[in-house]
């Protein structure tokens, strides 16, 4: 009697799995039922100790009935490569019926080889929907770990993390995370079992629970300014989002403590992003009336609506001095001109005592649109920000390209940052040039408003200095230019 007729009979066989992951296992007593033609209504696949348990004891289950040797000369088992790839993945579906399901597939192989091809067939639809699950489970799984640092007795670092997969992906990840994490000691956790790796050697342990791992540590502060300076605004679809990296596993995850300010704030900075993209995609203007017309068009920051008009800098694009204010004011911004308001009289002023002839200048500001708030009926002047003044340096340096001035002086520490693009402390920086990028020479001084601020001794002081300031600047004009 063959093998066969052994099995049509009428024997039913129950294969108990050593573990709820383990492949080869069933491959390789997929096999021998294949082999000893024992169909798939014959056989109970049965993991060990339920679903959960992973690491349970292995052994024979009282009441298995072994199988029949195979026949002496068994015929070849067909899998084409497509089954085995999908069947390895989905073998760790967390699905009971899984092992059933592959064993069905596998024997309608052996008559029909392009099975797999088929994709109206319900039985591999739901072989490859268990396999992407698994999949998935297993990209969340490299995602969303977190290890926290916990010291060892004997002082050296240990990195714990705690996971929640859906399936039974944790020993098949495990290399993974040697590879990536190899030269620390780390454990990760979960309800289905435990790896630990100390640098050299692998270990499975058993299933733990959530209180085993520690919570919250500095790493997490690391994780947590990486995840803030890689999170893309306009990138953000809350939907997809949510879909990716699902609520479940935010509680692990300290940065996702971020997530609903960082969704608050990604419209103004999707906006700042978009403003940023255009520029870098925007010509620099080759002459004075592009940077006009530039400056004028430009809404890259909110001081854009501010005010009339952009104003832009006035005088000879060959200038050998260039004269850099903070940005207009009032009166700046009504005649559409740079420094005609009071601090431009002061100016004037100082520049004609110093010998220093303003026509021959080239005068503008680090911000070109007046930034101010309404005082009842009058707009009072609100100094810009860093962040604006970086912006407007955009049209402050393509000025400086067009007019290439040997000399620049910069009247106030806003002035100096459009010109060096840092904060300098402006009596630190006044007495000496500094050496811009083209070889021209900085030098620093303060807004002649903020004289006009002051009174008495105090003015009488500062205005001596400033005066010492545009004095040794046309000294130095006078040695560079003659
Ligand atoms: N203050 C400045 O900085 N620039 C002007 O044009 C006027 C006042």
């Amino acid at each position: 009697m063959t093998a066969m007729q052994n099995v049509s009979l009428g024997s039913h066989y129950a294969v108990h799995l050593s573990a709820p992951d383990d492949f080869a296992f069933w491959r390789e007593r997929a096999r021998g039922l294949i082999q000893c033609d024992v169909p798939p209504d014959r056989v109970s696949w049965i993991e060990p100790g339920g679903t959960g348990d992973l690491f349970a004891a292995e052994g024979p289950a009282r009441g298995e009935k072994r199988l029949p040797p195979p026949p002496a000369d068994p015929r070849p088992v067909r899998a084409s490569q497509r089954f085995l790839t999908i069947a390895r993945s989905a073998a760790l579906h967390s699905d009971p019926a899984r092992f059933g399901l592959l064993y069905r597939v596998l024997w309608r192989l052996q008559s029909n080889p392009r099975l797999m091809e088929d994709k109206a067939d319900t039985e591999v639809r739901r072989l490859e929907e268990f396999a992407k699950s698994v999949r998935r489970d297993a990209h969340k799984m490299h995602a969303f770990v977190r290890f926290r640092e916990v010291e060892e007795e004997d002082g050296t670092p240990h990195f714990v993390a705690w996971f929640e997969p859906d399936h039974h992906i944790v020993r098949a990840e495990a290399a993974f995370f040697m590879r990536r994490f190899a030269n620390m000691r780390w454990s990760i956790l979960t309800p289905r079992g435990s790896i630990h790796w100390d640098g050299e050697t692998m270990r499975e342990g058993p299933p733990a629970r959530r209180e085993d791992a520690p919570q919250g540590d500095p790493v997490e502060a690391l994780w947590r300014s990486y995840y803030a300076s890689i999170f893309n605004p306009a990138r953000l679809k809350v939907g997809a989002m949510l879909s990716e990296m699902p609520k479940k596993y935010w509680k692990n995850l300290p940065e996702a403590e971020l997530i609903p300010q960082l969704i608050a704030g990604a419209q103004a900075r999707e906006a700042a992003m978009v403003a940023a993209g255009a520029r870098a995609e925007r010509a620099r203007p080759g002459t004075l009336t592009e940077v006009a017309q530039g400056a004028a068009a430009c809404r890259d920051c909110p001081i854009a609506e501010c005010g009339t008009r952009a104003v832009a800098g006035e005088g000879a694009p060959g200038a050998h001095l260039m004269i850099v204010g903070e940005q207009p004011g009032d009166q700046e911004d009504l005649a559409g001109r740079p420094f005609v308001g009071p601090a431009g009289q002061l100016l004037d002023d100082y520049l004609a005592r110093a010998g220093i002839d303003r026509g021959a200048a080239y005068v503008t500001n680090a911000v070109k649109h007046f930034k101010f708030t309404w005082k009842g009926k009058h707009r009072l002047h609100q100094s810009p920000g860093a962040k604006e003044i970086d912006t407007c340096r955009w049209w402050l340096e393509a000025e400086r390209a067009i007019v290439q001035p040997r000399i620049v002086l910069a009247l106030g520490a806003s002035a100096a940052r459009g010109l060096l693009g840092r904060t300098v402390s402006v009596n630190q920086a006044r007495g000496a040039p500094i050496m811009l990028d083209d070889g021209a020479e900085l030098w620093v001084t303060v807004h002649p408003s903020y004289l006009l601020r002051l009174d008495g001794a105090a003015r009488e002081q500062q205005a001596a200095l400033f005066a010492q300031d545009l004095a040794r600047v046309r000294e130095r004009f006078a040695e560079r230019v003659g």
